[in-house]
């Protein structure tokens, strides 16, 4: 989502429109706006593209000088006019925008319930500006009620809250959403993201967690949680708007491989409890129906399918119910044997491809239960599935996938999880995975820190046409999707094979310079790709080889040691180098990345 917010001495609503504008990519499902007129607060709303809020406004005469405004990505509650902010209390006293998650907004929305409060909307966000009612009337002063509702949410929070009580003034407060603010002559304005500010300020202060902004006019102060005052330092934005979109980023695709830590916490957030359960309530309702299948298929395409093999090797592994993959194409032409003791699960992005939502009808048709994993909440397939799972990547712009990629494998490892909780299976390992995936984001982030490393392997690529990828089990599936994103985004051909059939034929292929990127990083088998290196490295091959410590690599000539956590968890780690070399080679290779050649993000037709 993306948020923006002015108190100014001037009509607020330029700058709350412009600010959207900019936010757009950050999520298009609907748009909406409150400012102070007088004393009572004027909001509109619309679902869709932003066009259809100005399209609303275009009659309106809006003089308020003080608001709101919020750009939606649905994470709860379908697109719909109730469920787009600004969300009000019942007295219309307070209005408010919010970025992120309320992860315990069900018991906070039964408290209110209980109180009198009534609910308009299904979104997590609505609990918020009944609370910070509920606390006014304690505290009978706004600031107060913001710093009580901030210890009683957890998740994650960007909000942005005006009030008639106090009309001059907007409430700001965060943690783990970015929120930025900046200062002009007559104005003090606040938004999720660097581009809704630039054209009026360069100058910003970031909002730490915890803390809160009060903007008055052209004055903004800044306070901790307990309302002690506190200095901040201003920061000055040495970019200009387009690369403000993509944060500072030369594209999009490499913001979002960089966003990844985020993308996998926010996906992860709510759904981990301690360290023995996974909590998806989104499967509650078949929970005891998981014991009645006797076989799982994964469909989907391009790299979602990827990700499908990944999930499925999951399932498998710990549930020990025989699963199948199939790219969403064949499934729908393959008369497959599925039946009602079937279960079987979609795995979208855009939730639109038009080849997985057919093989979804046909799954229904056949009696299946049938489980969406998608990005884009309300899309297509999640609507027509019985179940839906989402991933909480954020919108994807780049054509090739990669933030979406990275916690869709989250998500069918926590399917995975989730039903061997259900079937009673959970074993030994279970407490170690859970650990492990919790600890991911941090291990991204350390993964990112060696970008150079990554961007030094690229380089063996600059003259080549052809490069191999090579894995076994789990790694198999890894070196699929990143053959595919080199393809796609540098056009060098490159096809992934499963290491122990080199020999098989492909090893016809290797000659003196030929580039192998192997991936071995399962300890029951790492030792075998390994020997098959060893095949290519005769043959004149260079190898690149990610791998796991411990492991007798050889002669290869670059090798990077991923951290040492649960194997299951590694296609997650490993995809990351694999993105970035391919993008560091569409760049050696001249190639817009963001939007290759012959590629579209969104495929629709057959
Ligand atoms: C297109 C995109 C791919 C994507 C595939 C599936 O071909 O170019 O990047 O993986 O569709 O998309 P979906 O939205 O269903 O995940």
């Amino acid at each position: 989502c993306g948020i923006t917010a002015i108190s100014a001495n001037k009509e607020a609503l330029p700058f709350l429109l412009q600010g959207l504008e900019k936010l757009e990519y950050r999520g298009y499902d609907s748009a909406g706006i409150t400012t102070i007129e007088g004393n009572h607060l004027f909001t509109k709303k619309a679902k869709g593209r932003l066009q259809n809020l100005k399209d609303l406004l275009k009659d309106e005469n809006v003089l308020g000088h003080v608001g709101i405004g919020h750009t939606r990505w649905a994470t709860h509650g379908i697109p719909s006019n109730l469920n787009s902010h600004p969300h009000t209390n019942n007295d219309e006293t307070i209005s408010l925008v919010h970025n992120g998650i309320i992860e315990n907004y069900r018991e906070l929305k039964e408290i209110l319930i209980l109180q009198g409060y009534q609910f308009h909307s299904e979104t997590d966000s609505e609990v918020v500006v009944h609370m910070m009612d509920y606390y006014y009337k304690k505290e009978k002063n706004l600031q107060k009620a913001l710093e009580r509702v901030i210890t009683r949410i957890e998740g994650s929070y960007a909000l942005c809250i005006v009030s008639t009580i106090e009309p001059d003034k907007v409430f700001i407060a965060k943690k783990d959403s970015p929120l930025v603010i900046g200062k002009t002559a007559d104005a003090s304005v606040a938004a999720s993201d660097i581009p809704a500010i630039l054209d009026y300020t360069k100058d910003v202060y970031f909002l730490e967690d915890y803390e809160i902004a009060i903007l008055n006019k052209g004055n903004v102060s800044f306070f901790d949680q307990y309302g002690n005052p506190i200095e901040k330092e201003i920061t000055t934005i040495p970019y200009d708007n387009e690369a403000a979109q993509k944060g500072g980023y030369d594209t999009f695709m490499l913001k979002e491989i960089h966003e990844q830590p985020y993308a996998i916490a926010e996906t992860l957030r709510g759904r981990v409890e301690g360290t023995d359960r996974i909590i998806l309530p989104e499967l509650d309702a078949i929970h005891d129906k998981f014991k009645t299948f006797n076989k799982a298929y994964f469909v989907a395409c391009g790299t979602a399918y990827h990700a499908c093999l990944s999930g499925a090797n999951i399932l498998e592994r710990l549930t020990g119910i025989p699963t199948f993959t199939q790219v969403a194409s064949e499934f729908r032409y393959c008369d497959p044997i599925v039946d009602e003791k079937t279960m079987c699960v979609f795995v979208s992005q855009s939730g639109e491809t038009a080849d997985t939502m057919a093989a979804l009808r046909l799954a229904k048709e056949k009696g299946c239960t049938t489980i969406a994993v998608a990005n884009v909440l309300g899309s297509s397939i999640s609507r027509e599935a019985d179940h839906t799972i989402y991933t909480c990547a954020g919108p994807e712009i780049a054509v090739a996938s990669t933030k979406a990629y990275t916690t869709q494998l989250i998500v069918l490892l926590l399917l995975g999880m989730y039903i061997s909780q259900a079937l009673g299976n959970e074993n030994e390992d279970y407490k170690r995975i859970i650990e492990g995936i919790a600890s991911l984001p941090q291990h991204i982030e350390n993964i990112l820190k060696d970008e150079k490393t990554f961007e030094h392997y690229a380089s063996y690529l600059k003259d080549l046409k052809d490069t191999y990828y090579i894995g076994r089990s789990l790694d198999y599936a890894t070196v699929l999707e990143g053959a595919l994103k080199l393809k796609e985004v540098s056009y060098v051909h490159a096809d992934a094979y499963i290491a122990g059939e080199l020999k098989h034929g492909p090893i016809a292929l290797i000659e003196q310079g030929s580039l192998v990127i192997a991936v071995a990083t399962q300890p029951n088998i790492a030792a075998k790709t390994i020997s098959n290196i060893q095949e290519t490295i005769a043959r004149g091959a260079n190898v690149i080889l990610f791998t796991i410590d411990g492991q007798e690599v050889g002669n290869v000539k670059e090798t990077y040691i991923l951290p040492d956590v649960d194997p299951i968890l590694q296609s997650v780690l490993v995809a990351v180098p694999l993105q970035l070399i391919a993008y560091y080679a569409a760049g050696l290779k001249g190639c817009d990345v963001d939007k290759p050649r012959n590629l579209a993000k969104s495929v629709t037709v057959e």
